[in-house]
This record gives structure tokens, C-alpha cells and sequence, in this order.
């Protein structure tokens, strides 16, 4: 299967879903504080989704080949966690940093979206982490358009993380999005300009850098899932959905919320 042009009708439905993901980072982040653990952000957002919404988590029991079924309806990835941290019982404390990420599906449609959030004030390098973050998230975003390449994308994200002293995570991308939660392309963030697939109108994926403060090994935890940096170095990590349009991108998961994009 390649990669699918939306058609208007599509579209339409992945703005509704995306601005529900969007909504529920809103409503979530008020309660990201000391001594909330992350099983209970878990059980809010699901509530949320599934009581007011009326919208499905898609990682609830999501199962892609070589996983076992994700157990909860949200990840939450704090401080050394790259991606995919599994919510549980522990508490989160002043200082921490949590990536919460949504994924909803309304009318067939996916929506996925994560921001960061600090529990009470972080360290100086964690600030400064997560927001060259969503600096590299914005940069990318930025060099969406028609005629563009995917490698245009990965090469603005990696540069503006490295000349920072930061590191890119390889082994996880940004997906195309639809009505399945990932297909293709894979999005990179990092890679050559000019390289890899040209980009269309209509095409819909995520960009998702997951950046590290220190080297950018990885490791899988025995769970199947949480993915933590292998030198124990925070990782920050912020994700939209993204629309490629006649004349650029459309960002997605937008709601009241979403933090302003920053000044160029
Ligand atoms: N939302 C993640 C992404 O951005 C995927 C999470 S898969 C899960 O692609 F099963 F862990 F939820
Ligand atoms: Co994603
Ligand atoms: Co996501």
C-alpha cells in the first residue's frame, strides 16, 4: 500500500479528529502535577475521550506486529523516557518533564498529538530541551509543502537539534495517519535535502522528533514498549499532524490550547 491522497471529505474528518486529540491534551494539563501518577492521567484522558468526546484511544490495546497489545489509553513518557512510556502507578514529582501522547479515533479517523509538560519548574537544560524540541517539531512542519521531499523535513529537524548539542532518535519516525493510526511514509527526523518521497497535497502524516540531551541510543524495556535512552539522558519529544495543501501544510490536532507556533 502507498501513500494515499486524502480526498476533502477525509480531510474534513481528520481536522474533527485531530482537534479532539488537541482537546484532550488541553483538558489534561492542568493535572499534570506533583504527586498525580501517571496511571491517573491515564484513566482522566480515557475518561475524557470515551465519556465526552465520544472518541476511541487508539492505543488501547493497540498491537502492531511484534508487540504485545498496549495496555492503557495514552502514553506518558517522563524525563529519560523516549516514547511509548506506559502510564502506572508511580508518582510524578517537581522537575519532571512528561510527554503525553493522544491518539483518537473519530468517525474512522485518527487524530495524534503530544506536548510536553513540566511538573512544577524544571532544570534549566530540560526547559531547554523540551522547547529546541518544539522548535525542531516547527521547523519541520515549516518545510511542508508540495514539491518538497520527506528529506527536506528530517534535515531542517536533525541540524537545528545537533547544532544544539542534541541528538535525534533513529529508530522511531513520524507515519502517515488516516484511518489507520500508522502507514506509510515513514517520516524521518533526520536525512539529506532533495532526499526520499516528494511531497503532494493531500498527503497527511505526523512529525514527531524525539530528541535526547545526551547520545542517541535507545533501549526497549521488558514490557514490550517504553523505550528509554540508553545513557539515561532526558528525551523530549512534541508531535502534530500535519496536512500538505496546495500551497504548504495545515496543522491538524489545533484546539483552544495548542501552544502558538514560534516566531520564525
Ligand atoms: N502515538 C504514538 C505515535 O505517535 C504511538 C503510540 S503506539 C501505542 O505514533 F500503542 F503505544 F500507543
Ligand atoms: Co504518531
Ligand atoms: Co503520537
Amino acid at each position: 500500500m502507498s501513500v494515499q491522497i486524502k480526498t476533502p471529505e477525509d480531510i474534513e474528518k481528520m481536522r474533527e479528529a485531530g482537534r479532539l486529540a488537541s482537546e484532550v491534551l488541553d483538558f489534561i494539563g492542568a493535572h499534570v502535577r506533583p504527586g498525580v501518577t501517571t496511571d491517573e492521567i491515564d484513566k482522566l484522558c480515557h475518561d475524557f475521550m470515551v465519556g465526552v468526546q465520544g472518541t476511541v484511544p487508539a492505543p488501547l490495546n493497540y498491537a502492531p506486529p511484534g508487540y504485545p497489545p498496549f495496555p492503557k489509553s495514552i502514553c506518558t513518557s517522563v524525563n529519560h523516557v523516549v516514547c511509548h512510556g506506559v502510564p502506572g502507578d508511580k508518582k510524578l514529582k517537581g522537575g519532571d518533564v512528561v510527554n503525553v501522547d493522544i491518539t483518537v479515533i473519530k468517525d474512522g479517523y485518527h487524530g495524534d498529538t503530544s506536548r510536553m509538560f513540566y511538573v512544577g519548574e524544571p532544570s534549566i537544560q530540560a526547559r531547554r530541551l523540551c522547547e529546541i524540541t518544539f522548535d525542531c517539531m516547527w521547523r519541520g512542519i515549516r518545510a511542508v509543502k508540495p514539491g518538497a521531499f520527506l528529506g527536506d523535513i528530517g534535515h531542517v529537524i536533525q541540524t537545528h537539534a545537533e547544532a544544539q548539542g542534541f541528538s535525534i532518535v533513529r529508530e522511531f519516525c513520524g507515519h502517515g495517519i488516516g484511518k489507520r493510526f500508522h502507514e506509510e511514509p515513514q517520516v524521518l527526523h533526520y536525512g539529506r535535502p532533495h532526499t526520499g518521497l516528494k511531497l503532494l497535497p493531500g498527503m497527511t502524516f505526523t512529525i514527531e522528533p524525539m530528541i535526547n540531551a545526551g547520545k542517541a541510543g535507545i533501549r526497549q524495556l521488558a514490557d514490550g514498549w517504553t523505550v528509554v535512552t540508553k545513557d539515561h539522558s532526558l528525551s523530549a519529544q512534541w508531535e502534530h499532524t500535519v496536512l500538505v495543501t496546495d500551497t504548504g501544510f495545515e496543522v491538524l490536532t489545533v484546539s483552544a490550547g495548542t501552544p502558538p507556533a514560534p516566531q520564525v
